[in-house]
């Protein structure tokens, strides 16, 4: 049976906020001062979003989801990126609940709508000595923008123009934790082998052309026990892109 919202692990502590820096840092703060796994912070705008690969994460104030998810696995740190595919899986679970739309995974973690990039993730990790502290989960899921800039109208979208009906964003994030936390128990109970073939199942990648971090190309065969992207080159070899690893993808 679903878990009431008292009963997730997710989400019990929430901090809404109109605007702030980032959600991630501000989850930093929290999380450096103690608070528990699951704390949650969501913003209707960030001034300094932060993007994958330094990038930043520009938003459209009260457009979009920005939330942040104070996560404490017991993993080594190599195992963060493994995170956030299980957190796309959420992601896609999430979004087939709702209004018709087919959602789909770009390697590693983008979710896409209609081949257009709607949510991004941002797993970053805290260690010391180590030892994995903590992990912030930062999850930025276009709602309800109606149109987006012209150079990034060919790769951007949101729910709303998927869908062609606004959306309740309280709702969707309701989905979203309830989704994360059924996926985040799997995780912690059996590790993210359980979940590859969720992730297979879901992922836009599986086929397409691919450019590895090192130059070489070639057409994504599969995604192994680690959540690494297997890659046939065009030599014949297979090549091994772990998650943690930029990789340029059309459209990326
Ligand atoms: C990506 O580059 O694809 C990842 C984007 C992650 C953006 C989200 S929005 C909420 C959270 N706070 C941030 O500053 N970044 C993440």
């Amino acid at each position: 049976m679903k878990p009431t919202a008292a009963e997730r692990l997710l989400g019990r502590v929430v901090r809404r906020l109109q605007e702030v820096d980032s959600t991630q840092a501000e989850l930093g703060r929290l999380a450096d001062r103690g608070a528990p796994e699951g704390t949650i912070v969501s913003a209707e705008h960030q001034t300094r979003g932060r993007g994958r690969r330094g990038r930043q994460w520009l938003d459209a104030p009260g457009e979009s989801l920005l939330v942040s998810i104070l996560l404490r696995p017991a993993v080594e740190p190599a195992r963060v990126p493994q995170l956030s595919l299980v957190a796309a899986v959420a992601v896609v679970d999430a979004l087939q609940t709702g209004p018709a739309v087919r959602a789909l995974i770009r390697w590693p973690n983008d979710v896409l709508l209609d081949g257009r990039k709607a949510c991004g993730i941002l797993p970053e990790a805290s260690t010391a000595d180590g030892r994995l502290r903590y992990v912030l989960l930062g999850i930025g899921l276009n709602v309800n923008q109606a149109d987006f800039p012209p150079e990034i109208r060919d790769r951007a979208t949101s729910l709303r123009l998927a869908s062609g009906v606004p959306q309740d964003r309280d709702a969707l994030l309701e989905r979203l934790l309830d989704a994360l936390d059924a996926r985040y128990a799997e995780f912690r109970a059996r590790g993210f082998a359980g979940l590859r073939s969720e992730w297979l199942r879901r992922a836009a990648t599986i086929g397409q052309r691919v450019r590895a971090p090192g130059g070489d190309e070639g057409v994504a065969v599969d995604l192994d026990e680690d959540g690494a992207l297997l890659v046939r080159g065009d030599g014949g070899a297979v090549i091994r892109i772990a998650s943690g690893e930029p990789v340029h993808a059309p459209g990326h």
